[in-house]
């Protein structure tokens, strides 16, 4: 992986990807953005990936946000692209098609937040301190937090978190929806990876057209969604796998989902 900023790993049809700056606490620079958009594309078009992790490396860190050094050099021209540049990778990671699970080890805070909430679903240690501080350094979020955060836990906390820059842990986090689950440090890997073959157990065309019902949904009214989860339903009716998940539940025995 070239200078390994990003480390990616393969076990059981689920990639883990590892942000490998732990000295600067996993901080997000060009480089890294670069890596996590080709590693993200690589998981997208491999069909023998079907799940992919995002952790941190070192045991004090998720993703400590966007390296500040390069923040504080930015003009106007050139902070628009870099918004823009971690908000593709954002768009790529919640549209893979297949679930992301951000393992949090550690701080996430800023774009390491960010980047968590575009992915499919949260795992935390507990203890792990996360929020948006953009505001305490004169600056405001770039990588979707602006818009994701509300969405994930309402506006009035969204905006609470946004504006006072203040950390809350884990315990907080669950408990306002921002990550899915609170678990020990010691078997985060093993429960994202749990919670990942959950989801291989099951169609993984479902898989991949509940996710686009879902984020297309949140963008639309609700008619709109209605519709498209509508389209959706009469698209999953062709594929094999559906006659194979209805046939299987009808003879009584374990479905075979082959993806077509
Ligand atoms: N960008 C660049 N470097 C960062 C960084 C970031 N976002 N976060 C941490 N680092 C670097 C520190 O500068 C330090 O580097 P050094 O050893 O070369 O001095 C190293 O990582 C360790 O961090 P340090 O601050 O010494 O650790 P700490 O335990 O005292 O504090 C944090 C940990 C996370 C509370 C603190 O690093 C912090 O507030 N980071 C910035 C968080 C932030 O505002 N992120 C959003 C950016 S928009």
């Amino acid at each position: 992986m070239g200078a390994d900023v990003v480390l990616a790993s393969e076990q059981d049809d689920i990639a883990t990807v590892t942000v490998n700056r732990p000295d600067k606490l996993n901080a997000l620079n060009e480089e890294v953005i670069a890596r996590l958009a080709t590693v993200f594309q690589s998981c997208r078009d491999l069909a023998s990936t079907r799940a992919v992790i995002l952790t941190g490396a070192g045991e004090r860190a998720f993703i400590a946000g966007a390296d500040i050094s390069v923040l504080a050099a930015l003009d106007p021209k050139s902070a628009k692209d870099t918004a823009q540049r971690g908000q593709r990778l954002t768009q790529l990671m919640e549209n893979l098609g297949k679930p992301v699970i951000a393992a949090i080890n550690g701080y996430a805070f800023g774009g390491g937040l960010e980047l968590a909430m575009a992915c499919t679903m949260r795992l935390a240690v507990a203890g792990a301190l996360m929020g948006q501080p953009e505001v305490k350094l004169g600056l405001i979020a770039g990588y979707g937090g602006t818009q994701r955060l509300p969405r994930l836990v309402g506006q009035g906390r969204g905006l609470e978190l946004l504006l006072t820059g203040e950390p809350i842990d884990a315990a907080e986090a669950h408990r306002i929806g921002l990550v899915n689950r609170v678990v020990k440090k010691e078997t985060l890997l093993d429960d994202a990876r749990a919670l990942a073959k959950k989801i291989l157990a099951v169609g993984p065309l479902a898989v991949r057209h509940t996710i686009e019902a879902v984020n297309r949904g949140l963008d639309v009214s609700i008619s709109e969604g209605l519709a498209i989860e509508a389209d959706l339903f009469g698209k999953i009716a062709s594929t094999a796998d559906m006659k194979e998940g209805t046939s299987a539940f009808l003879e009584k025995r374990a479905p075979k989902f082959r993806g077509v």
